[in-house]
């Protein structure tokens, strides 16, 4: 986007309230006053019915979320040093709260003001995704601050993302910048709690590292050592290498994705630790699966893409649960996590405890965690940016 393109001015129904002023960075379609609907993505300037300025955002006439705002100050420009100051500010909140900015989530969209872009960084390679698809007027402002900020070796865009389909956007992968013209170097290994990990940019899950988990991860470790250990959905193994460096007797570790286990025994091997990891649905293992664990962590993929999910993906965490803890020595640790905004705290232990129920067990929660401090949940808009729960229980017969 060109610094002469001037915002598009719309306005918002009477009848809707501004929720704006609260910190809300959200305006839904039916909010926006029929006469002033645009028919493409663009930069605008929102109105009450009054007249009065609300915000200035990016506007896609295809999703729900019609505004995602940027700025509330009519005076401020949106460009390429307004990104850049996001990105700064980014960088010193994650630094006060003691994040290793090397390796975390330097962006995590609403929370760092903006909406619908997320930025992970392992060392000089960094992933973008594009949530909203008016942010992408905005990429290349993104890009170059990226670049004067951090003199990046890499840059991708990951937007391969289902939640791209919402907004009428493209799904697409790209690299979108290389120091070296060098195509080769999607792969690399990043410090996570002092212990190294593979991560693959390109053809790994997401981002290529779920940095989300690591406070729960500490917590893992704390509690690993002289443990049976089984971690279900393991992806690359990050937990079940903790826990191997924390001192576990034995630890298992189960993916579908034949890629992961791949990088997970990369993974178990930088580290010089044993682990057995299996290339195997959750399902099939637990089938045929004759042993007993101490301590065993579950963390599936979402079932979720919206409320309309919320039973049927109870009953599948029910069904899954219920098996898996029958996989328990009596007084063994379960600890179970769910990523979806949808799934509340509340559906979670509903679910573990018909799971207990089905199988006569019993249990204690022992330890609540969520999402690390580099994914900050933003108040007012909790429901909209936490995600991440994760729940540890003591389950005996
Ligand atoms: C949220 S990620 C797990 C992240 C991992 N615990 C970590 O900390 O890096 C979910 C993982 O579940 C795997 N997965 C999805 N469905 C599965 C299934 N039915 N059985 C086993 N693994 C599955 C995916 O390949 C993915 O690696």
């Amino acid at each position: 986007m060109n610094n002469f393109v001037e915002p598009i001015k719309i306005k918002i129904s009477k009848q809707f309230k501004n929720r704006i002023k609260n910190g809300y960075l959200w305006i839904f379609s039916n909010e926006i006053d029929h006469k002033y609907m645009l028919k493409q993505i663009s930069y605008v300037e929102v109105y009450d019915h009054k007249d009065n300025f609300l915000c200035k955002g990016v506007y896609n006439p295809h999703s729900l979320i019609s505004v995602r705002v940027l700025s509330q100050k009519k005076d401020e420009k949106i460009d390429k040093e307004f990104f850049y100051k996001k990105l700064k500010t980014a960088v010193e909140r994650r630094k006060k709260y003691g994040i290793d900015i090397m390796f975390c989530r330097i962006i995590y969209g609403e929370s760092d003001f903006l909406p619908g872009v997320v930025i992970d960084r392992y060392g000089d390679i960094f992933v973008l995704q594009f949530f909203s698809y008016g942010m992408e007027l905005f990429k290349n402002e993104i890009f170059e601050s990226l670049i004067d900020i951090f003199n990046p070796k890499f840059i991708v865009m990951n937007n391969d993302i289902y939640q791209r389909e919402l907004e009428s956007a493209p799904k697409n992968k790209e690299i979108v910048y290389t120091k070296n013209k060098s195509t080769n170097e999607s792969i690399t290994i990043i410090q996570h709690l002092d212990t190294k990990f593979v991560v693959d940019v390109l053809n790994g899950q997401k981002t290529g590292f779920y940095y989300d988990q690591l406070e729960n991860r500490k917590y893992i470790s704390s509690i690993a050592k002289d443990k049976n250990v089984l971690d279900l959905c393991c992806y690359t193994g990050s937990f079940s290498i903790l826990c191997a460096l924390s001192g576990s007797k034995n630890v298992v570790g189960v993916d579908s994705s034949s890629y992961a286990i791949k990088l997970a025994n990369e993974n178990a091997k930088i580290n010089n630790v044993k682990v057995e990891f299996i290339n195997s649905k959750v399902e099939d293992f637990v089938k045929n699966n004759k042993t007993k664990f101490d301590l065993i962590i579950f963390d599936p993929p979402s079932y979720t893409k919206s409320d309309k999910d919320i039973n049927p993906a109870k009953k599948k965490y029910e069904f899954m649960l219920s098996q898996i803890m029958k996989m328990l020595e009596d007084k063994g640790l379960l600890a179970f996590s769910v990523c979806s905004r949808h799934i509340s705290l509340e559906n979670m232990q509903e679910v573990i405890v018909s799971s207990m129920l089905k199988n006569q067990q019993k249990g204690f929660i022992i330890y609540y965690g969520g999402q690390s401090k580099d994914h900050p949940i933003y108040l007012p808009m909790r429901k909209e940016t936490e995600y991440l729960k994760f729940v540890v229980c003591e389950v005996f017969n």
